[in-house]
């Protein structure tokens, strides 16, 4: 998989996911097999760009190559700048949100409801690409509704622009995260289009993602939630692919590992008050379905400082570490209560 002049080690890219993908969760999942991790979205309204939260958006101290960074807005000329202000912070490739159903984005006509207005696409990607030498990028979903599948539209307007590569999650703007995925719009675009196509949704396990490269010949795919709480499935994935094998489920002692230095970024990443609140959901993921993790679940989100957060954490690994040196997760905690 390559992006302009970047060659990513391998097919696994991490989904731009708001309030997850932060600087500390890319890195991780970079360094646990991800080939490229999208940023979180940054407005193109630069009066937002001296905030808090956009500046540590756009900070990218530290992390592995290629810096993705997605921009999002509707208006071409805020959106080129947009691009030239996230290039002179260090991003390597510009990706295009249109593919996000949030009522905050679509409401001001950014996101996925711009699939709408197909000549507004051409205007903005047009702009964008002539406004930053590094390559752009775009992500969509497969149209507006169930009636109006425009994907492939769009792509010939996003390869005509010059845009570098064409991420898709398999639903529609209507289906919101509702149903499955569909595949069959993303191998037609893939088909019909000479840039590389990145499929995206609902993969959640090595068997699917092999499924959905095969079936959509697509040249990567995009995962979101199935890393959430599991940054290992990138190595997980790309064994699968490598050998058709599966690596065993980590060791517990390893997960305390990775979870603990993932908190400890986290803290100094965001500071004590919002590194500790920020962790709460992280942690969550990391022990959801883990033998004793409601009870633990429900107590660790009282916790306010790092130091009890920290020790919540060290305490309930210890206790997982009995049961087994790998992770196992059940069905029902009662059972096991
Ligand atoms: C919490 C959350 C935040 C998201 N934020 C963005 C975003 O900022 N930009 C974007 O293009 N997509 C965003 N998405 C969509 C994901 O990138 C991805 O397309 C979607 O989750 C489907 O992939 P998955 O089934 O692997 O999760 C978000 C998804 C989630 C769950």
């Amino acid at each position: 998989m390559q992006i302009g002049s970047h060659i990513l080690k391998n097919k696994l890219i991490v989904a731009p996911m708001a309030g997850v993908t932060d600087r500390p969760f890319r890195q991780l999942c970079k360094s646990m097999g991800a080939g490229m991790a999208v940023s979180e979205m940054v407005s193109s309204n630069s009066l937002l760009w001296g905030s808090e939260k956009t500046r540590r958006r756009a900070n990218h101290e530290g992390e592995v190559d290629p810096i993705s960074v997605q921009i999002a807005g509707a208006d071409p000329a805020m959106m080129a700048e947009a691009a030239r202000y996230n290039v002179a912070q260090g991003a390597q490739i510009i990706d295009i949100n249109m593919g996000c159903p949030a009522k905050k984005i679509c409401n001001v006509m950014a996101g996925s409801a711009l699939l709408q207005d197909q000549p507004l696409v051409a205007r903005i990607l047009d702009a964008v690409v002539g406004a930053v030498r590094v390559p752009v990028t775009l992500k969509i979903r497969t149209g507006w509704d169930k009636q109006h599948k425009n994907a492939l539209a769009v792509a010939r307007i996003a390869e005509s622009a010059g845009v570098q590569a064409l991420a898709i999650h398999g639903r529609t703007r209507a289906c919101a995260y509702t149903g499955h995925a569909e595949y069959d719009t993303i191998a037609a675009v893939k088909a019909a289009v000479g840039i590389p196509v990145v499929a995206n949704g609902d993969i959640t396990t090595p068997e699917k993602a092999k499924e959905v490269l095969d079936y959509t010949k697509a040249d990567a795919i995009m995962i979101g939630r199935a890393a959430q709480g599991r940054p290992w499935i990138f190595r997980e994935i790309d064994h699968y692919l490598a050998t058709g094998t599966h690596l065993q489920l980590p060791e517990v002692a390893e997960i305390h590992r990775v979870l603990i230095k993932h908190l400890y970024d986290l803290y100094s990443f965001y500071g004590e008050y919002s590194g500790v609140r920020i962790a709460r959901k992280h942690i969550s993921w990391y022990t959801k379905g883990l033998v004793g993790s409601a009870g633990f679940r429900h107590a660790m989100n009282q916790l306010q400082s790092t130091d009890q957060q920290l020790s919540a954490v060290n305490e309930f690994f210890s206790q997982l570490a009995g049961y087994g040196r790998r992770l196992t997760y059940v069905e029902a905690e009662e059972l096991v209560a």
